[in-house]
C-alpha cells in the first residue's frame, strides 16, 4: 500500500451517498484484513458486515460522539478475543483496514460506543468475543463536512464544523521532544535519526476527538510514545489512539525501510513525564 499518499489524503467522512460498495471489494477488504499488519499473531479478530438498514435505528441513541450515530449504507463490526492489549491490537488492524479501503476509494469513519455487550444485543450478534471497532463504510457524499466536538459533554450546539474539511493538526514541534519532557525536536535533529517522516505523517493519525494526545520524547534511538489522560476518555478510547499511531509510524517507518518493534510498557530511564500523560509504549529505531 501506498502508505504515504493515502495518509496524506485520508480524513473521517461522516456524511454519505447511498450507493453500495460492490461485493467484490468487501471481498478485497476482508481478504487484506486476513493478511494484513498486526501487533499480535495470537488474537483472534472477526470482521462483520453489516448494512444501513441493520445498525443505524439500532444504534441511532446509542453509539457516536453524544450519542449522534453516523448514517451509512455499510458498518464493519469487529470482534476480538479478549486477551492482553486485545483493544491495541484491533485497533491497529482496523486502522490499517481504513486506509486499504481509503486506497480503494472507500471512505469510513470510527465509531465510538459506551456499551459493547449492548451494541451487540441491539445488532443481534450473539459471540463471547468483545466489540473492539464499529465503522461506519461508505462512499463519501461530496457535502460531507468535518465535524468537530470540543469536549464529551457538549451540546449540538458546540459542535464546530471545519469548513475546509480539513482537521486540525499540531506541529512536529509540539509533538516531539528531544532527549527529555519539554525539550522541543528540531525536525533537523530528527532528520539525522531517520524520524522525520515517521513524525511527519505520525501526526496526521487520527484521534478519539481530534485530541492528538501523543507525545514522543526521542532518545539517541529509542522513541518513547507518551499519552495525555483525560478524565472524559476512556480506557478503550486511550487504546485504540495509542494503536493507531503505531501503526502509522510503523508504516512510514517500514517504507523508508526502517524496521521497528513497540514494545508495550515504560523503558528503564525515568522520563519524568509530568502526571497528565503516562508512557505507553517505546521503541528502538
Ligand atoms: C477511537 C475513535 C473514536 C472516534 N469516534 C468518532 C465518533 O463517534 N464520531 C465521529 O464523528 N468521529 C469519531 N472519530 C473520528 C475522529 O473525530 C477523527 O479521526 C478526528 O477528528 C480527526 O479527523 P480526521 O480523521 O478527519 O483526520 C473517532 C476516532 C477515533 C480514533
Amino acid at each position: 500500500m501506498k502508505y504515504k499518499e493515502i495518509i496524506s489524503e485520508i480524513k473521517s467522512v461522516r456524511l454519505y451517498k447511498k450507493d453500495q460498495v460492490a461485493p467484490d471489494l468487501f471481498k478485497e477488504l476482508q481478504e487484506y484484513f486476513e493478511g494484513g499488519k498486526r501487533l499480535f499473531d495470537d488474537i483472534e479478530v472477526e470482521l462483520i458486515r453489516k448494512d444501513r438498514d441493520e445498525v443505524y435505528e439500532q444504534l441511532k441513541d446509542s453509539a457516536g460522539y453524544n450519542k449522534r450515530m453516523i448514517e451509512a449504507p455499510h458498518y464493519l463490526i469487529f470482534l476480538s478475543e479478549e486477551k492482553e492489549h486485545y483493544i491495541e491490537n484491533a485497533g491497529y488492524r482496523v486502522q490499517d483496514l481504513m486506509l486499504k479501503a481509503w486506497s480503494l476509494g472507500i471512505a469510513s469513519c470510527w465509531i465510538s460506543f459506551d456499551d459493547g455487550e449492548d451494541v451487540k444485543k441491539k445488532l443481534n450478534i450473539v459471540s463471547d468475543k468483545k466489540l473492539v471497532a464499529l465503522i461506519a463504510l461508505g462512499y463519501e457524499n461530496p457535502q460531507s463536512k468535518v465535524l468537530y466536538e470540543k469536549g464529551k459533554y457538549n451540546t449540538s450546539s458546540n459542535v464546530k464544523v471545519i469548513e475546509d474539511n480539513t482537521s486540525e493538526r499540531l506541529g512536529i514541534r509540539d509533538l516531539v521532544f528531544i532527549k527529555e519532557w519539554g525539550e522541543k525536536a528540531d525536525p533537523d535533529e530528527l532528520v539525522n535519526y531517520g524520524l522525520l517522516e515517521g513524525f511527519f505523517y505520525g501526526i496526521l493519525a487520527p484521534s478519539y476527538m481530534n485530541r492528538q494526545p501523543w507525545r514522543f520524547i526521542v532518545d539517541q534511538g529509542t522513541v518513547v510514545l507518551t499519552l495525555k489522560k483525560d478524565i472524559y476518555v476512556t480506557e478503550y478510547e486511550e487504546k485504540i489512539d495509542t494503536a493507531v499511531i503505531m501503526l502509522y509510524f510503523d508504516a512510514i517507518m517500514e517504507s523508508t525501510l526502517t524496521d521497528i518493534s513497540w514494545k508495550f510498557g515504560k523503558p528503564e530511564k525515568d522520563y519524568k513525564v509530568p502526571d497528565d500523560y503516562k508512557i505507553v509504549a517505546y521503541c528502538v529505531v
